[in-house]
């Protein structure tokens, strides 16, 4: 079948959100397509040849940000403190594994939620649940949770208002790597940081800056790229009008780019082979996610893989596989397994996040710090045993004080405190940064055996 930008439309669409007025959701749709985009092709066939790289393992990709991003977070300090956490995971996992790390955000975009169930009930009133902040609002009101086409162009708004900043940022010399002392961008002096965790990631710093140093001393080109902080955008391509509208042909390219992110991703309730989804992002020319969990069939996996992907271009798949520790070591290994026979072209990367969420008592949506680290060394273990590499890790965290997972510092007693996450429960900074830390052992320990 012939690919178009609309060719979705003919297709079953998950998570559907059910517009009541087409002709202002028309409208909309067609002034989004007219503004200026959030990227540029030429951005994107970057990041394409770096996951290319990332396929080779000659790099390796992080990838973090907020389950739900909300447009009242669009705030300087939330949006550089996220840029700061990943940054500083970023140089433990550049010193851990000794390869150069690409880094992608959740952030700029990452306004749309699927959900299990499509209606909510409190107190006998049954309302549709709160899709994401490019669908409709938290608040538990009809008029709230009404599905409204201009969130798609506030939402749009305030991705640019982000991105803008995230820009500058990164240009204006938001780290300077030469200086060791500069990349705790004040977060070190925190009491909540325990000295075993502020010393472990000083040493890993002051090593890494003198690395820089000697390979400055004689003439090594890669410092340049290595220093230079580059950021880029992904989120969760849900909602299909948003993303078709902004999705064109641009001057002296073939084919067509999706133009509000870097990296979108599909999600793992709407990659049905035969839906909206998968119809729309085999058409583009951006790198793709996929999310893969535990109920995904291997064969089916290869078949997704080859239609988003028909030429098994380098650099054009990222395989988000989150199977849950419990289940990692029975799932992953056939998985795994019929992609290499297949011979289908893909960068491993591990979601430790989204197969390991449990509810506490009282209700909260919570995870283990134990329970996602246990997946990402697990994860690295199975693909050292097969001969294929982990590369890369998706985390979703913020830079913020929040109480959202237990461990690494927090019990379950502590999630009332601080529980801010519209969505699921994020990695606070102290548990980002311990994670990074565990996780560049495991891989450095990897590399030494
Ligand atoms: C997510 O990444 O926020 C998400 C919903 O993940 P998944 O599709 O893997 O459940
Ligand atoms: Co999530």
């Amino acid at each position: 079948m012939i690919w178009r930008v609309d060719s979705w439309t003919g297709k079953p669409y998950a998570q559907d959100v059910g517009y009541d007025d087409p002709e202002a959701l028309r409208a909309v749709v067609g002034k989004l397509r007219g503004l200026p985009p959030l990227v540029t092709s030429w951005e994107v066939e970057r990041l394409k040849e770096l996951v290319a790289e990332a396929q080779e393992g000659k790099r390796f990709l992080l990838q973090g940000g907020d389950c739900a991003e909300t447009l009242a977070d669009c705030q300087p300090a939330i949006i550089a403190n996220k840029l700061k956490i990943l940054l500083q995971m970023s140089l433990v996992l550049i010193h851990a594994s000794k390869r150069p790390v690409i880094r992608v955000g959740r952030l700029a975009g990452q306004y749309a939620k699927p959900r299990s169930n499509p209606t909510e009930t409190r107190d006998g009133m049954t309302l549709p649940s709160y899709f994401g902040d490019l669908i409709n609002q938290s608040d538990f009101t009809p008029a709230a949770r009404r599905a409204d086409p201009r969130a798609l162009l506030d939402a749009y708004g305030h991705a640019a208002m982000t991105l803008n900043f995230v820009r500058s940022l990164a240009i204006g010399g938001f780290a300077d790597m030469h200086h060791p002392e500069y990349w705790d961008l004040g977060f070190m002096s925190r009491a909540d940081l325990p000295d075993a965790l502020r010393a472990q990631y000083r040493e890993t710093t002051e090593r890494l800056a003198a690395a820089l140093h000697f390979m400055e001393a004689i003439g090594e080109r890669a410092v340049e790229e290595l220093t230079r902080v580059t950021f880029y955008t992904s989120h969760e391509g849900l909602n299909l009008h948003y993303e078709s509208a902004q999705t064109r042909t641009v001057p002296r390219r073939s084919g067509h780019y999706l133009l509000t992110t870097h990296m979108p991703w599909i999600g793992e309730r709407t990659r049905e082979i035969d839906g909206a989804h998968v119809e729309f992002f085999r058409g583009i020319e951006n790198v793709v996610g996929v999310k893969l969990g535990p109920r995904v069939a291997p064969d089916d996996a290869v078949r997704l893989l080859e239609v988003l992907s028909p030429k098994n271009e380098p650099g054009k798949l990222v395989a988000i596989t989150r199977m849950g520790a419990a289940e990692v070591e029975r799932r992953l290994p056939p998985l795994v397994e019929a992609v290499r026979r297949a011979g289908r072209r893909v960068l491993w990367v591990c979601d430790p996040m989204h197969g390991n969420g449990m509810t506490t008592v009282t209700g909260l949506k919570t995870r283990s710090f134990d329970d996602i680290l246990a997946e990402l060394e697990r994860t690295f273990d199975v693909h050292a045993a097969l001969g294929t590499v982990l590369g890369g890790v998706h985390f979703e965290l913020t830079g913020e004080d929040v109480t959202e997972c237990i461990g690494g510092g927090l019990s379950e007693a502590d999630l009332d405190r601080r529980y801010l996450s519209v969505c699921d429960p994020r990695l606070n900074y102290r548990q980002a940064l311990e994670l990074a830390l565990r996780v560049g052992a495991k891989m450095s320990a990897g590399a030494r055996g």
